[in-house]
């Protein structure tokens, strides 16, 4: 009895410890996925809908800037039909969702951007495309400087607003064609080390699961999905995942004069493409990356690469960015690797919005000509 009473009163004061640390407190409420030794070799259904990807392009600088159109680009109504016509079958959807969210743990997402997202993941998969809708650019996750039109939230609150808003957007996409996949978030990187992305990558996933047990799902290492930091990755015990890394190398030809790419890279010009030791640059992360798929039996996707256009008036060399488009495509497919460009019509595009036109060299080097 006395036992009894004395829990009663440790009780709340317990809870009132536990709420001093409100973002511990949240966390809880997301459980960790089944751990795993190593990774689940994947399902016949998701190996089968790997090898239904076909060429991909990302839908870049869109839906991912702090709103769309802050960045220039928009999904306009006639890209599901054009780029279906080009000869693309996939589709990457980068999503901000973080700037369209409450400020607090439950991350609300705002209705009316729900319903922009819906409208154009309903016109893709109509198209017949497969879509990788994913979560890009939660900045304070990583840790990274606010981009402008950008809020901060609580430090607490940062991991589980991701879980709350990968809950919504779950729920709100159960019921649709397998042919949509998810990916839990877009290179993690800074803040989430190793240890902290698994974690939060296990919760993610068992959340998603509640509503979607076999929806594929895409899960990539830390350091921007670095093929050199798949050793580090953890995956949780299930079958209808795919892995994904992301190529740029060599980064200062691909990101020559890319301002965000910051230090002496940012700065470079005139830098061609692709000499031998720029191609063993090219393929060496594609070579780690079918090593760890052939490994564990999990499929790979290379879900960025591309080279920067250059700024306006300032054009990098249109014949080493398509050498190297071509390049990276097809050393991707000798491996075994689905691919998706990055991106279709900003600084990296394959179209040109204002020509309105396809630009050739590209196009040619990623979807060539039957
Ligand atoms: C980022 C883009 C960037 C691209 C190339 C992507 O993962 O989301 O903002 O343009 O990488 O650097």
């Amino acid at each position: 009895m006395r036992a009894l009473r004395s829990l009663a009163v440790a009780l709340p004061l317990l809870a009132a410890c536990a709420s001093t640390t409100p973002g511990a407190d949240r966390l809880a409420e997301f459980p960790l996925s089944e751990r795993a030794a190593a990774p689940t070799p994947a399902s016949r259904s998701t190996r089968a809908a790997f090898a239904q990807l076909g060429p991909g392009i990302n839908f870049g600088n869109m839906l991912e800037a702090p709103t769309e159109g802050a960045w220039g680009s928009r999904v306009q109504d006639n890209y599901p039909a054009m780029v279906w016509q080009a000869g693309f079958r996939h589709v990457r959807l980068p999503v901000r969702w973080s700037a369209h969210a409450s400020r607090d743990a439950n991350a609300t997402i705002d209705a009316a951007f729900m319903a922009r997202v819906d409208s154009v993941v309903t016109r893709l998969l109509d198209q017949g495309f497969i879509v990788v809708l994913n979560m890009h650019h939660y900045r304070q996750l990583d840790g990274d400087r606010l981009d402008s039109g950008e809020f901060a939230v609580d430090p607490d609150v940062v991991r589980p607003r991701l879980l709350a808003m990968w809950r919504q957007i779950a729920v709100h996409f159960a019921g649709r064609s397998d042919r949509l996949w998810f990916e839990i978030y877009n290179e993690p990187h800074g803040a989430q080390t190793a240890p902290a992305w698994n974690d939060l990558a296990s919760r993610a996933l068992r959340v998603v699961r509640g509503t979607n047990p076999e929806r594929v799902v895409v899960i990539g290492p830390v350091r921007w999905n670095s093929a050199d930091a798949l050793a580090e990755l953890a995956l949780p015990a299930d079958a209808h995942l795919v892995a994904t890394v992301h190529d740029y190398q060599p980064f200062r030809f691909t990101h020559q004069q890319a301002s965000w790419a910051g230090g002496e890279v940012a700065h470079m010009h005139g830098v061609l493409c692709c000499d031998v030791e720029q191609r063993r640059q090219l393929t060496r992360p594609l070579d780690i990356a079918q090593r760890w798929a052939a490994e564990h039996d999990v499929p790979m996707w290379l879900g960025e690469f591309g080279a920067y256009g250059g700024p306006a008036g300032s054009p990098n060399d249109m014949t080493s960015r398509a050498e190297y488009t071509r390049l990276v495509r097809t050393a991707a497919e000798e491996r075994g690797l689905a691919w998706t460009y990055w991106e279709l019509d900003s600084g990296f595009g394959a179209y040109d919005p204002r020509a309105q036109a396809w630009r050739e060299p590209l196009l040619k080097a990623l979807v060539p000509a039957p």
